[in-house]
């Protein structure tokens, strides 16, 4: 009997756990409607966020006139995090001691730990540095590793402090813009981008996965405009704050791995604010090309006596690589569904509209262009007939005018009420 106990159960106990590692890992392993069904964290609650200070409330008085808006613009969630994340930090504060905060070798182990397991990539951490944003290191770089007048590509629609970093650092902003096909997918224009690149630029900035379009690059289209980098002696910026993000099976295959060349010439940009709900703690993780220029880098942060802190986001940031998985794989079906259920609910109601089908991010990119608005009076009309504040499509450059982004981070009844309000003042009901 022992010894019959002792056969069966480890055959069915590692065939349960298999089946559901599967079930879990593997998005084209399940219809997708099936998957909802193991979905354990809440991520339909809604969370009154006007109680803690954030931006998505308080600041849109600043840019909408009001904060009586459904506010489905600036990129943070309304789910609660991962509860580990939240006991991390309860018992970091239940120490009750807030001193300088130093971060050791096992805080950047434990961040390309995350990078092997998820992305195949295992960045090297000596070439680690703390950040305490991205868009603060990226500014950083231009202005220590660039000169006033440098030219600096990005490729647009593009999230838009990229431009805003080049123009105020008085570097030259130079623009390939995204192609996009009838189906409204994305892809870069790459006879376009090797001209440019041709013509004594320093840095390219990409954005992989690419927000606002949702593009995930594949492995071509990045070698392809890495090897352009290569060639004509251009240094990237990989910014990859949103590939935990990946939705629908799609795979993110950072910059930094595409090849030995390219990694030379790549700084990466990553942090778990986006998947994690961190945004507020300031926790991002640059891996530089070279040593040289980490190590210039940190040199900067210390002069600048910001290279320590925070003593929260330290802790936040392992619990949510070393624990935060199954969270997240959650998360991401319950975010696909979001996408599924704004293209359906704009097929049957509001066909002027036609949003995309994100390959990742949680921002749902928008052609609202058969509304017939400038976007002056597009943003007006959403604001004071729908009360919905949406992300504004021209901020994004290039080939976003008309467009509006919608942030699908939140409960599901919430998008379907800022549609439905929408719907109405369209329609004038
Ligand atoms: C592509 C991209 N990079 C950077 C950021 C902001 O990063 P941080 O808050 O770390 O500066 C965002 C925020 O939405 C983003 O979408």
């Amino acid at each position: 009997m022992n010894r019959l106990f002792f056969a069966v159960v480890p055959f069915f106990a590692v065939g349960t756990l298999i089946a559901t590692l599967f079930i879990i890992r593997d998005p084209g392993a399940q219809p997708e409607r099936k998957k909802e069904s193991i979905i354990q964290y809440d991520f339909d609650a809604v969370v009154d966020r006007s109680q803690n200070y954030a931006a998505k409330v308080e600041e849109a008085i600043l840019h909408y006139g009001t904060n009586d808006v459904i506010p489905l613009w600036i990129a943070d969630m309304d789910f609660k995090t991962a509860p580990c994340i939240v006991d991390a930090i309860k018992a970091r504060a239940n120490q009750g001691i807030f001193g300088y905060t130093w971060r050791t070798p096992k805080y950047f182990e434990a961040i390309a730990a995350w990078q092997q397991k998820r992305n195949g990539w295992l960045p090297d951490t000596e070439h680690m540095a703390f950040a305490p944003g991205v868009v603060p290191g990226m500014r950083m770089m231009l202005t220590m590793f660039t000169q006033p007048a440098d030219k600096i590509l990005i490729q647009q629609p593009v999230y838009h402090p990229f431009a805003d970093v080049v123009n105020n650092t008085g570097r030259q902003l130079v623009v390939s813009p995204l192609k996009r096909d009838e189906d409204g997918r994305y892809t870069m224009d790459l006879g376009d981008f090797a001209k440019k690149a041709a013509d004594g630029v320093k840095y390219f900035i990409l954005c992989n996965p690419h927000n606002p379009v949702g593009r995930v690059w594949t492995r071509e289209e990045l070698k392809a405009v890495g090897d352009i980098c290569v060639k004509h002696g251009v240094r990237i910026i990989s910014d990859e704050i949103h590939s935990d993000l990946m939705l629908d099976g799609h795979k993110h295959i950072p910059m930094a791995s595409v090849s030995p060349e390219i990694a030379a010439i790549t700084t990466t940009c990553i942090a778990p604010s986006k998947a994690f709900n961190l945004a507020g703690l300031q926790s991002s993780t640059i891996v530089y090309d070279t040593v040289e220029h980490k190590d210039a880098y940190v040199a900067e942060l210390k002069r600048m006596d910001i290279a320590r802190n925070n003593c929260f986001s330290l802790v936040a940031t392992m619990a949510a690589y070393e624990q935060g998985e199954e969270w997240l794989d959650q998360l991401l079906v319950y975010l696909s569904g979001n996408m599924r259920f704004i293209r359906e609910f704009c097929a049957e109601h509001l066909p002027e509209l036609k949003p995309n089908a994100p390959e990742a991010t949680y921002l749902c990119w928008i052609d609202a262009r058969a509304l017939g608005m400038d976007d002056a009076a597009l943003k007006k009309f959403c604001v004071e007939k729908a009360g919905v504040a949406f992300g504004e499509g021209s901020e994004f450059g290039l080939g976003g005018s008309g467009f509006l982004r919608l942030n699908a981070a939140c409960p599901r009844s919430v998008i379907q009420k800022a549609l439905t309000q929408l719907e109405a003042a369209v329609y004038n009901y």
